[in-house]
């Protein structure tokens, strides 16, 4: 079946979503609004930019909530007589789907996280079907978040960590890859040549160990011969306590996307 897609929220993420959804044969059409269109020049024949939210949720088969969660509850108020027999599938951070599935009666819901680089048709996004999602929507989820990037179906438990994980996670590698670009400038590696060097490695490294299915320890002891050059470098990263950092980064994150979500919860028992 084709369905027509209203992206609601055309920011950073709704706009990628929308380029993406775009591209599939089975998309009929996209409806990308914000409250301000003027901002949005998608040049995509399929995308049609709105600032009227209830004419694209009652043209739509599926509606992909996009806005920031404090923006959340007027936009589901505004929906909500729509959303009944659609599948309605929400990006923000931090809402349940108890809290989408009150907001929306009768629409199938669908929690997601993916992350930005859905822009590049590389996003990770995890995805927890609520409880009245059936075999062939998850299927047609599967296939539309397929569109720009990977999905996973998880417990939906897990998403304020993933939250943290995937979703605060390209600024993690950004930071790395911008690190190790400063010390190959340290040590006179042109920044361009660097750059191609560090972001290359990486997506390299990445797609060896998914590839070949062994544990990053291997390949670092793999690399690592003694009183080589690798162990000096690991020697510096531990002394800098380099894993903690991260282990505790990803730890913290996630601790302050569940009190974004108890604060939104509790404002939503009021
Ligand atoms: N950015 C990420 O990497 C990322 C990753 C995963 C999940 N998310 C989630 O995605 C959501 C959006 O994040 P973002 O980074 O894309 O934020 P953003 O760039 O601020 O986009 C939100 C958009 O929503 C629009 N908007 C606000 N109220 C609206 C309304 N009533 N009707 C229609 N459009 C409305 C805003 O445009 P106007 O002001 O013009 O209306 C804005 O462009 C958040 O809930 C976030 O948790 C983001």
């Amino acid at each position: 079946m084709r369905v027509i897609v209203a992206v609601l929220g055309g920011g950073k993420i709704g706009e990628a979503i929308a380029r993406g959804l775009a591209r599939s044969d089975r998309v009929r059409g996209v409806y990308l609004t914000r409250r301000n269109p003027k901002k949005l020049v998608p040049a995509v024949k399929k995308i049609r930019v709105t600032r009227d939210n209830r004419k694209a949720a009652a043209a739509a088969d599926v509606i992909v909530v996009s806005v920031k969660s404090t923006d959340a509850r007027q936009l589901l108020t505004e929906i909500a007589d729509l959303a009944p027999g659609k599948l309605v599938v929400s990006v923000m951070a931090a809402i349940s789907l108890r809290r989408l599935e009150e907001n929306l009666p009768g629409a199938r819901v669908v929690r997601a996280m993916p992350n930005v680089a859905a822009s590049v048709g590389h996003a990770m996004t995890a995805y927890a079907p609520g409880s009245s999602i059936t075999e062939a929507d998850r299927e047609t989820v599967r296939h539309l978040l397929g569109t720009f990037g990977e999905s996973r179906e998880v417990p939906e438990h897990l998403m304020d960590a993933i939250t943290a994980l995937s979703g605060s996670g390209p600024a993690y590698i950004a930071i790395l890859i911008d690190a190790m670009v400063s010390g190959a400038l340290k040590v006179g590696i042109p920044r361009d040549i660097a750059f191609q060097l560090v972001t290359r490695t990486l997506t390299g490294t990445a797609e060896l160990l998914r590839e070949k299915g062994i544990h990053p320890a291997e390949l670092r002891d793999l690399v690592t011969t003694p009183a080589g050059t690798t162990i000096a470098g690991i020697y510096e990263l531990e002394k800098g306590a380099f894993r903690t950092s991260i282990m505790s980064a990803i730890e913290a994150a996630t601790q302050a996307a569940e009190r974004v979500a108890a604060k939104f919860d509790d404002e939503e028992s009021r």
